[in-house]
């Protein structure tokens, strides 16, 4: 069975309640839920972490390597800043699916930049949770199609 980690980052452990006009009132642990329950509908092995701290997300990509065969990362604010964890992702040369509750093309300037999109597979951005699930099928389609090339 095929492998994927879901990894959150920066404030994402505050979903529910953090500004739930943007980010809506679904909480950290039902998007999880959502993803492990779709992992098993899909036949995706489906893993969950989450931390406001960018070594520890570093981390958990270092230490998906040879585990995961995926990855669907909504990095948060760090999205925007971290040439470290866009240098992670290259390293591991794991897939990324790269997700975003909000539409970040659609908000201020500073959020239109991604670092993470110069190694992501593609980005799915501006469908709330439901961007999870989406993403765990973009993913699973994209480690289908390796498969067979
Ligand atoms: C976010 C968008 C980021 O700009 C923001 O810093 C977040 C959440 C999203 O899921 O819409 O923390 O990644």
């Amino acid at each position: 069975m095929q492998k994927a980690l879901i990894l959150n980052g920066p404030n994402l452990n505050l979903l529910g309640t953090r500004q739930p006009e943007v980010y809506g009132s679904t909480t950290l642990k039902m998007v999880e839920d959502l993803c492990l329950n779709h992992g098993k509908s899909i036949g995706l092995e489906v893993a969950c972490f989450q931390s406001n701290h960018e070594g520890a997300l570093i981390d958990a990509i270092h230490a998906a390597k040879g585990v995961q065969d995926g990855i669907v990362l909504n990095a948060g604010a760090y999205t925007h800043t971290s040439i470290a964890l866009m240098d992670a992702i290259a390293s591991v040369e794991l897939p990324v699916v790269e997700v975003h509750l909000s539409n970040i093309h659609a908000r201020e300037e500073f959020r239109h930049t991604s670092y993470i999109a110069h190694v992501a597979v593609g980005q799915i951005c501006g469908f709330g949770a439901q961007g999870y699930v989406l993403a765990l099928d973009a993913l699973t389609a994209h480690l289908k199609d390796r498969v067979s090339e």
